[in-house]
């Protein structure tokens, strides 16, 4: 790696971050993303008790992981029928576990998910942030409701925090942007009054839209690098080759280390949007 062309330290938290491009979805790593399995869990229970239950429901989780939290929303909703749709393989082994009674899992991607009038809830914990264009995106969520539907999505707003901003600023270093292909990734999650607006253009005459910090306790700042390398480094661990990726994650600790208070437990808040909608 070029040591001489480092930009360091990392930009300024408050400064917008740059427009970036379309990004593919991600493979994951169910084990390393199951490793904060009750933090990450509890904005789904969140979410779900925004969900109005009804009787016979027709339900599609996008972005649904490997299921295990599908399979918990389709027995508190008692639904008739759920389909979970994710677009990574590794996370999709693991569904066949969770399906039957009325619950099944097929590969997609929320970037090409379309559904007429299909469901009476259209749910994603946690997803859509790797899509990007997210007024289009919802216009065809609200699409894909009955009249009566629900729209209930959660995304993660930490991107202002050092562990997101420090992965932007190390992948814009000239090695690893060069390795990248010039890839700079999309954060296409609005700001909370931007979905209430956009619900309301969409015609949801309720609406429940709020910023929700959730404030984790983990054993020690190192274990923030493991937090994030379970979701926002997936996009370049997939995207670098394999023997810069070490590289990247040695860059990446001492560049975020330092912004960090050392103590034990280390407090890591992360701010995430929880919405709910039905017309
Ligand atoms: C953070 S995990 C959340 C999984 C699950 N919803 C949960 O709450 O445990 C994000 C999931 O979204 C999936 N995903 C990301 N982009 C996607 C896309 N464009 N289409 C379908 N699934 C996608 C990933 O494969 C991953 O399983």
């Amino acid at each position: 790696m070029d040591r001489g062309h480092r930009p360091s330290p990392p930009r300024n938290p408050r400064a917008p971050h740059p427009p970036m491009t379309r990004s593919p979805p991600p493979d994951w790593n169910p084990e390393q993303y199951g490793r904060f399995h009750a933090e990450r869990a509890r904005p789904f229970f969140d979410l779900l008790d925004l969900v109005q239950p009804r009787p016979d429901m027709r339900v599609v989780d996008l972005g649904c992981g490997t299921g295990e939290l599908t399979r918990v929303m389709h027995e508190r909703l008692a639904a008739r029928e759920t389909l979970g749709i994710d677009a990574s393989p590794a996370m999709l082994a693991k569904s066949a576990a969770f399906a039957g009674d009325g619950l099944r899992f097929e590969p997609g991607d929320i970037a090409a998910f379309s559904a007429d009038g299909a469901y009476d809830l259209v749910f994603s914990n946690a997803a859509i942030q790797w899509v990007s264009d997210h007024e289009p995106l919802f216009a065809r969520l609200a699409a894909a409701l009955t009249p009566t539907g629900q729209l209930a999505v959660q995304m993660p707003a930490n991107n202002d925090h050092p562990s997101h901003l420090t992965a932007f600023a190390v992948a814009a270093e000239p090695t690893f942007r060069d390795a990248l292909g010039g890839y700079a990734r999309q954060w296409p999650v609005l700001a909370p009054d931007a979905y209430a607006t956009l619900l309301h253009r969409l015609g949801f005459a309720r609406q429940h839209v709020r910023l929700q910090v959730y404030g984790h306790e983990l054993a020690s700042r190192e274990a923030v690098i493991e937090w994030v390398r379970g979701s926002l480094l997936t996009d370049y661990e997939k995207r670098l080759p394999a023997e810069l990726w070490p590289e990247f994650l040695d860059r990446y600790r001492e560049c975020l280390l330092p912004q960090l208070d050392d103590t034990r437990p280390f407090f890591y808040p992360f701010k995430r949007v929880l919405l709910w909608a039905a017309r």
